[in-house]
């Protein structure tokens, strides 16, 4: 597996002549607009980079962008890869594992999420600061690879809190409706029954998504600092709960999505 992340980023180095990337951005359902903001060097497809998984959800274009947003040099996937597409664990996290290999020292991650906090409203940001894994595997699981991480990776700190904090602290600044919560991450692809979501919300969570939480797992096993936000697409109060299409997540996605690529370039313009 690690010849297969270092022949990619080796491929990946050559075409983007050198350029190393400070930190890695994935941007989320419906919320790939960021990237019209950053300034873009070059953009590689994901079916042109050796091992590299194939975007299959509609909604999800497959390329890595490579350039410069807020005077920081970023890489954008833009399309990820989820569990219930097909792919597996490693899959789903070998662009994190490409990344790291480029050079990044922060990673930034956007998704769509549910509630299960009577707090939060429909397009509310919800900077994530914490988490519950349920999915059915674990991207760590099989032979560890020592050149990227330990056996145990520690869990106690894997949004960093620091970020969480920042991020906070510009929505206000901005009047951007934002809380902190913790997002439990289900296989998916249906959404949860009634039933589901008031054991999601009993076992601790605030929100409930199908991504990022692999993702984050081999970032705090390789030690990159993350901040990753959730939309709010829609509510998993049982009280609440109505009939969702994905047209309806998409469309609170882009509702909300000014608010995210501010948030996100105020975050990177805020690092020295
Ligand atoms: N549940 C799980 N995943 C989701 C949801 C949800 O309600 N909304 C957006 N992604």
């Amino acid at each position: 597996m690690f010849e297969q992340i270092k022949e990619a980023s080796a491929y990946i180095q050559e075409r983007v002549n050198g350029f190393v990337p400070q930190v890695g951005i994935i941007l989320g359902t419906g919320l790939g607009a960021l990237i019209n903001d950053v300034d873009v060097e070059f953009t590689l497809e994901y079916s042109d980079i050796p091992y590299f998984p194939i975007a299959t959800v509609e909604t999800h274009k497959g390329r890595l962008v490579f350039g410069t947003l807020e005077g920081k040099k970023v890489v954008v996937m833009q399309g990820r890869f989820h569990y219930y597409e097909g792919y597996s664990m490693q899959e789903v996290v070998f662009p994190v594992r490409i990344m790291k290999l480029l050079g990044i020292e922060k990673l930034m991650i956007s998704n769509a999420a549910g509630s299960i906090n009577a707090g939060y409203k429909v397009a509310d940001l919800v900077i994530i600061n914490d988490h519950i894994n349920l999915q059915p595997a674990n991207p760590l699981v099989g032979p560890n690879i020592d050149e990227l991480g330990p056996r145990w990776p520690d869990m106690s700190e894997p949004y960093d809190l620091g970020l969480v904090e920042r991020g906070l602290a510009i929505c206000k600044q901005e009047n951007i409706s934002a809380h902190s919560g913790v997002y439990v991450s289900v296989p998916g692809p249906n959404l949860e029954t009634k039933a589901e979501y008031r054991y999601l919300r009993t076992i601790g969570a605030d929100l409930v998504g199908m991504s990022t939480v692999p993702e984050v797992i081999v970032a705090a096993h390789m030690g990159i600092p993350t901040f990753a936000v959730s939309v709010i697409t829609d509510i998993g109060v049982p009280e609440l709960v109505k009939k969702v299409v994905i047209e309806d997540i998409i469309a609170a996605a882009m509702t909300a999505e000014p608010k995210l690529a501010l948030l996100f370039r105020k975050m990177l313009a805020h690092e020295a």
